[in-house]
């Protein structure tokens, strides 16, 4: 086995003005927060996406605490989450108390089932949270459908789906609030950064506070107020100017990245799908309804040992592939927070077949070629019932 991989399974690289708009922090003297950059990129992805406020902020992580504070989650109060999404999307709603319900997914887009989503609602549910995996979008309109019948927020956890659209309208402006991630694995990065994304003017003043530890000091740069004080609960969610810097750099050529994370996307579709098909392996589903963001490609294996053993193939050819989320209802935390009841079949069936091929903005067309040349070789495929089930989940 190659100790190091020749092709890695994500790659951060400049693609734009990053370093010369860093510099420039340096020239006019601001490397704190809310200053040009993040001035910059806030306005760009409200200009962009229309949203009423972006708000930069440290992570996608702190956004969503910042939406469990906004929107006031006491102790007690029911949070339905999928199972099959990253800690954060649970984690910020159980900082605050909640009792976390899990909702499984649907087996071909693998995003919230919203068929199942109205039995989990109860007369203290608080909020919704739809993640749209891969970028592509939950069925929003049924979402939001339930969600109104009932008064109930949503929130949306966009962490892979910037600039991807449902039925026209871009992801991250259905929800109440919404957020993004620009962790070094997405299309867009600054290394660790995220957004809030504010679609309900009546959470915007509360939001800058928030992110501001609780203070209203925006409120005094703004000449709003003669001094600043702490006026509500908060933490220190603001990015710094020197990231915001990197994320406007690549922010302001987002169109190229997409272009050319849409080309990496439909190159290895055209070359694994009917490979995958014919073996009754799956490739990711993409509703005509929906423009994904092109944030990743997976195929979904026929047991975990068949994705074991083409991850070690991989890995034999120095071609690093990963496999995604464990189920969150049966990892330790969300069986301490009662998850053991959670009823989520196909997110364990689907979380322990499922490998992300390496997806990265600068992979070359030749190193594509070998990760899908050794994928068509991949033989390894005996597939039994016996290795299906969730005994095996806890050992991955
Ligand atoms: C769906 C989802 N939500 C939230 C996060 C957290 O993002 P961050 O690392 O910016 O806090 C991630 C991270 O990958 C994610 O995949």
């Amino acid at each position: 086995m190659p100790d190091k991989f020749s092709i890695p399974f994500n790659q951060s690289s400049l693609l734009g003005r990053e370093l010369e708009h860093i510099s420039r922090t340096m020239t006019i003297g601001q490397i704190a927060g809310d200053q040009t950059f993040s001035r910059k990129c806030q306005g760009l992805l409200e200009q962009v996406l229309g949203v009423k406020r972006a708000l930069v902020t440290t992570s996608c992580t702190h956004a969503l605490e910042m939406c469990a504070l906004l929107l006031e989650i006491q102790p007690g109060d029911e949070v339905i989450v999928p199972s099959f999404t990253f800690v954060s999307t649970a984690n910020a709603f159980a900082l605050r108390g909640a009792r976390l319900v899990f909702a499984d997914i649907r087996p071909d887009t693998l995003n919230l089932d919203e068929t199942r989503l109205e039995s989990l609602i109860s007369p203290r549910t608080r909020a919704i949270v739809a993640m749209h995996y891969a970028g592509i979008g939950c069925e929003m309109d049924t979402i939001l459908t339930i969600a109104a019948r009932h008064g109930i927020p949503v929130v949306e956890d966009n962490a892979h789906g910037l600039f991807g659209k449902y039925r026209g309208r871009w992801l991250g402006t259905f929800g109440c609030l919404a957020t993004q991630s620009f962790h070094e694995t997405k299309n867009i990065t600054c290394g660790e950064g995220g957004a809030l994304l504010i679609n309900d003017a009546a959470l915007m003043d509360r939001a800058e506070i928030i992110r501001e530890k609780g203070t209203d000091r925006s409120r005094f740069f703004r000449g709003q107020v003669d001094k600043y004080s702490w006026v509500d609960l908060g933490s220190s969610y603001v990015m710094s100017d020197v990231l915001a810097a990197f994320l406007y750099g690549q922010l302001e050529v987002y169109q190229q990245i997409q272009a050319q994370r849409r080309r990496v996307w439909e190159y290895y579709d055209q070359h694994l799908r009917d490979w995958a098909v014919s073996r009754g392996i799956a490739c990711p589903t993409v509703p005509a309804h929906c423009e994904q963001s092109y944030h990743m490609y997976y195929l979904v294996m026929r047991t975990l040992e068949e994705r074991q053993a083409l991850i070690s193939f991989l890995k034999s050819r120095g071609i690093l592939s990963v496999f995604h989320y464990l189920p969150l209802h049966l990892s330790p935390m969300g069986l301490k927070l009662g998850g053991s009841t959670a009823d989520c079949p196909v997110t364990e069936e689907k979380s322990e077949r499922l490998v992300r091929l390496p997806f990265f903005n600068r992979l070359a067309p030749a190193e594509q070629d070998q990760v899908i040349a050794a994928v068509l070789k991949f033989q390894d495929s005996k597939p039994s019932a016996s290795t299906v089930g969730a005994a095996h989940l806890r050992s991955v």
